[in-house]
């Protein structure tokens, strides 16, 4: 990473970086799709797309066609790259986890607990059902995410990262030492932890907003529907855990931003949908995270070098530059006929992406 300095101290104005992978993304489909991917495609080189449409992207089949549409709206000058994902239920056959793997355009195949999250409805019930195509992608080499959250009415909210732990995780990796797993935007210390002691096959996703805020953030002053995601924003002990995991040059943690778009009129109601827009500014998102860290120079490592390590691929070839400038976050972008509100709306962003090479 080279760095532009105007100053000997460690504030660069400007910051010179690997092009960057999301590891995490949701584009929905549609007008809303066609709204939203030029954002990722301007900003990375490739993004691991989830699967959670209705009805969920089951199939290899599925996902071909939905990979040509996000193709198609990132244009034709763009080399984006979307790594499709399979949508896990209970009757996934493991025959399809070899169509996808022959296919070469599945990168994972998604674990939703049922009910965990937007249109999970017809996630997994029982992980027990799934244990043969676990087998085959364990076989294959296919990495499975994890949506890490219990759904029993009775665990509390901010505990269910952990109790996905104990009742769910720790046995699932035992009984597939070899599988790959990514635990899906980490929210805890105890996730990052349980990540950090894990075997080198286990592995983690963190996003800028929760490297950037606390439950706080979401409900002083007023309760903010457009700070709602899952798994919710944690107390603030547990934000500092996930900065100093990104940070730490750990290979187990990368970018994925779960980028959720929600059009205003789904979030700004008695019962909002969960998730944040932030596609939009991913970068300089995590740029202003890791500089608030004092952290700046593992940017590169934590956005660019990281997952594709873990995915067995080269990082991107080209670069992009950053430029500390603070800029005012629009109060909208479009979104099909309504429009989504993005994480800041009317306020400022630190950095800038200002060349894409
Ligand atoms: O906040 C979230 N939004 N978390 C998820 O797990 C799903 C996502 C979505 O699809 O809206
Ligand atoms: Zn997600």
């Amino acid at each position: 990473m080279s760095n532009k300095q105007n100053s000997p101290s460690a504030s660069p104005s400007h910051l010179s970086i690997i092009r960057p992978d999301d590891w995490h993304l949701h584009v929905r489909d549609n007008e809303g799709l066609k709204a939203v991917v030029p954002f990722t495609a301007k900003q990375c080189g490739r993004a691991i797309i989830m699967p959670n449409l209705t009805p969920p992207v089951t199939t290899t089949d599925q996902a071909r066609v939905y990979q040509q549409a996000i193709l198609d709206a990132a244009g034709k000058q763009s080399s984006f790259q979307p790594l499709m994902t399979l949508y896990l239920t209970d009757s996934t056959p493991a025959q399809e986890i070899q169509t996808a793997m022959e296919s070469g355009i599945i990168s994972a195949v998604k674990l939703y607990p049922a009910g965990a999250t937007t249109n999970s409805d017809a996630g997994v019930t029982d992980i027990r059902k799934c244990y043969q195509t676990l087998e085959m992608m364990q076989k294959l080499g296919l990495p499975l995410l994890v949506h890490g959250e219990v759904t029993s009415h009775d665990i509390d909210i901010f505990d269910r990262e952990k109790q996905f732990i104990d009742q769910r995780l720790e046995s699932l990796i035992k009984d597939f030492p070899e599988l790959k797993v990514v635990f899906e935007h980490i929210t805890t210390a105890d996730a990052a932890n349980f990540v950090i002691e894990s075997s080198p096959n286990i592995a983690a996703t963190i996003t800028a907003h929760h490297l950037l805020m606390n439950r706080n953030d979401m409900l002083v002053g007023g309760i903010k529907p457009h700070h709602y995601c899952l798994p919710v924003l944690k107390r603030e002990t547990h934000r500092k855990a996930l900065v100093k995991a990104a940070i730490s040059g750990n290979n187990k943690f990368f970018m994925g931003t779960d980028s959720a778009p929600h059009s205003k009129h789904n979030k700004e109601t008695a019962c909002g949908c969960a998730g944040m827009f932030t596609a939009f500014a991913a970068i300089e998102l995590y740029a202003e995270a890791f500089d608030e860290a004092g952290a700046l120079d593992k940017l590169e490592q934590f956005s660019s070098l990281n997952g594709p390590l873990f995915y067995g691929l080269d990082a991107n070839s080209d670069k992009i530059t950053l430029r500390r400038e603070e800029w005012t976050v629009p109060d909208s972008y479009q979104f099909g006929d309504d429009v989504v509100i993005p994480l800041r709306a009317g306020q400022t962003i630190n950095w800038k992406l200002v060349s894409e090479s």
